[in-house]
């Protein structure tokens, strides 16, 4: 058929004769419903199944694991939805080949939209209201808390015991102690996320949020940074120890004992250079053999070559000033200099020196 014979016979037909979504079909709707709860079914099912969590490890796993199946039986039924319309329009109301008419003028239909605003609006507001309930639940203080600071920065994670005077790069709890962390974070934002704990909160440039958290089985966990930082974001991985009260407090007092007099001499409050590599962040990025550190965003620091004391303070406050071949400029953060006291840059310094392979 030419362009010219089409449009003729497009003139002859005239207005269309009657509504293409109910032409040759009985119950389009009745049919769709049924697909839809079918499928809803077994979309449910395998929500369900799936296990989108490690094994919980803090009393309050059970509310929020509850809370997020009740969120999937909700949603799955309305994406189920959604999609069955969708394809079922793809597929029964395809143009034919060759039609390029226009669809018929539909001015929509106020009880569907009515339907379409109301029960959602309802479950939203539902589940807004048991979202609520809950986090207030879990924000409520707990008796006998113990106060742990959380500081971020790319890219490791620093522990501050204030009652007890720690600091830490490894996080250890005890067992069924009521925790508040206070979080922080030096530089950009992280997000202090232990999987088995559940909860996640930001660490957000001048502010502390917090997040209180009952530990209950013991064991090993991995604290995750869940927010893109920067090079290093995938590194920034350490462990959180859940121990029995009586190993938590001897734990306790060996660091007091490690951080008081024991830092091999000196004048005590003399700064340790390998101290600082790792709680000022150095070895999240860097190689140091010396130190144990593998981390590959920077070049490896054992590694320098014939270098001296300058090049390393230059390189440590002023870091693009001579960048590694191999490495880009920028990445790693230029406060250095402003963060560190003098007595610290020079421990660092001589102890980067001494380093060396
Ligand atoms: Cu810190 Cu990602």
């Amino acid at each position: 058929m030419s362009e010219r014979e089409r449009v003729q016979s497009d003139e002859a037909k005239g207005p269309p004769a009657e509504d293409p979504r109910i032409a040759g079909e009985k119950h389009p709707v009745a049919r769709m419903i049924g697909i839809g709860i079918a499928a809803s079914l077994v979309g449910i099912a395998i929500t369900l199944l799936i296990d989108w969590f490690p094994e919980p490890a803090a009393s309050s796993a059970g509310k929020i694991d509850t809370l997020y199946d009740v969120l999937l039986i909700c949603s799955v039924p309305i994406f189920v939805l959604v999609m069955t319309v969708a394809i079922y329009s793809v597929v029964r109301f395809r143009a034919k080949p060759g039609d390029m008419g226009d669809g018929p003028p539909i001015h929509g239909n106020t009880r569907l939209e009515v339907i379409w605003v109301t029960i959602p609006f309802i479950m939203v507001t539902a589940l807004a209201i048991y979202g609520w309930i809950t986090l207030d639940d879990l924000e409520a203080k707990q008796k006998n808390e113990m106060v742990v600071n959380v500081t971020g920065q790319q890219f490791t994670w620093t522990f501050d015991y204030p009652s007890e005077k720690v600091q830490t790069k490894e996080l250890v709890l005890p067992v069924n102690r009521p925790i508040e962390f206070k979080i922080k974070t030096k530089d950009v934002i992280h997000s202090f996320w232990v999987p088995q704990f559940r909860l996640k909160s930001d660490a957000v440039p001048g502010l502390t949020t917090r997040i209180r958290v009952t530990p209950d089985r013991e064991g090993h966990y991995e604290v995750v940074c869940a927010e893109l930082c920067g090079l290093g974001h995938a590194t920034m991985r350490q462990f959180v120890r859940v121990v029995p009260a009586a190993e938590f407090q001897s734990w306790i007092s060996q660091q007091k004992k490690a951080a008081g007099g024991g830092g091999g001499g000196g004048g005590g409050a003399a700064p340790s250079g390998e101290q600082l590599f790792t709680s000022d962040g150095c070895s999240g990025c860097h190689t140091l053999k010396a130190a144990g550190a593998t981390a590959k965003v920077g070049p490896d620091l054992g590694k320098l070559g014939d270098v001296d004391a300058d090049f390393i303070r230059t390189s440590i406050v002023d870091p693009n000033a001579d960048v590694t071949k191999g490495y880009e400029p920028n990445i790693m953060p230029q406060d250095f200099g402003d963060k560190l006291s003098k007595e610290e840059l020079d421990a660092l310094v001589k102890y980067l020196l001494e380093s060396q392979e």
